[in-house]
């Protein structure tokens, strides 16, 4: 049997650099997006999957005014841990014991410790294309895990339950993260930080870009990532580009909703979107 590949996910350094990656524009606008598409009402639990700094964590407690029964983030970096204690300290109104949990888990395994229909809504960002599994017996890279991953979505989601989650969009443009991150007037001293941050990025950007290349990793279209939310059961969902434009940001709900709900879009679906359950959202292009 082959030795496990490398995964600079779970190294420290690794960790440890995403953290400051909220202070760069383009993730503040997926940030931005990404929390305006969160509806967290009073006594829900929530999921944040792949939370790193926990940065989305923060948005569902923000705009729900701390009045979540729980939110569990997971990620399959222990490290992260630290990040989620600073942040727990700095939330406001500070979590009461149990509302805020950290869970190390990797779920490229599924998510066999959570019950079904145990969420109401489920967030992640940026995570979800890093679900691996290479088949014991071909020693190729699938994407089983991937499909894995959104059907436990699905499994540990309640009836009517949201699934709102950002992935990169296929043969992402990092240097044009990078770039957008230095802003348009600088001072030289942030200008220096974010210049150094994002050159150590982009080797994790490259790295990243290679995986997917060999389909350990998956930055699929909107469309068939759309595809198989409805194989899994999804009902509608809607999308829009964020991110410099290196993201999709995706809405979905665990059944298919009678009404409209906050922020769905009703266009016309866009190009390789079909059926009536698929509704694609107009994408905004800054
Ligand atoms: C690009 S970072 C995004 C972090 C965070 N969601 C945010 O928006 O700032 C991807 C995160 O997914 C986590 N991750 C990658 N693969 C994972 C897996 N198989 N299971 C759990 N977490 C994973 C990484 O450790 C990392 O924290």
């Amino acid at each position: 049997m082959s030795a496990p590949e490398r995964n600079y996910w779970l190294d420290e350094a690794c960790a440890r650099a995403f953290w400051d990656q909220h202070k760069a524009v383009p993730y503040r606008e997926l940030l931005r997006d990404t929390a305006q598409w969160l509806a967290p009402q009073t006594g829900e639990r929530w999921l944040d999957l792949g939370c790193g700094s926990g940065q989305l964590t923060a948005a569902l407690w923000d705009r729900s005014g701390g009045r979540l029964a729980e939110v569990v983030a997971v990620d399959c970096n222990p490290v992260n841990a630290e990040a989620l204690d600073q942040l727990r300290r700095r939330l406001v109104p500070a979590p009461a014991p149990g509302q805020l949990r950290f869970v190390t888990a990797n779920f490229s395994h599924g998510l066999p410790q959570f019950a079904d229909a145990a969420f109401d809504g489920v967030v992640s960002g940026l995570a979800l294309p890093y679900a691996e599994w290479k088949d014991p017996v071909t020693g190729r890279y699938t994407d089983f895990a991937y499909n894995r991953a959104l059907a436990e979505v699905y499994r540990v989601l309640r009836p009517g339950g949201r699934f709102v989650f950002s992935v990169n969009v296929p043969q992402p443009r990092f240097w044009r993260i990078l770039w957008r991150s230095l802003g348009r007037r600088p001072r030289s001293s942030r200008l220096l930080r974010a210049l150094l941050n994002g050159l150590r990025m982009q080797g994790y950007g490259y790295w990243l870009r290679r995986e997917a290349g060999r389909g350990r990793f998956h930055y699929l279209p909107v469309a068939e990532v759309g595809l198989r939310l409805e194989a899994v059961g999804f009902g509608a969902w809607v999308y829009r580009l964020s991110y410099a434009e290196q993201a999709y940001l995706i809405s979905a709900r665990k059944e298919a909703p009678t009404a409209a709900w906050p922020g769905e879009h009703t266009n016309s679906p866009r190009a390789g979107v079909s059926g009536p359950r698929a509704v694609g959202a107009r994408p905004l292009l800054s």
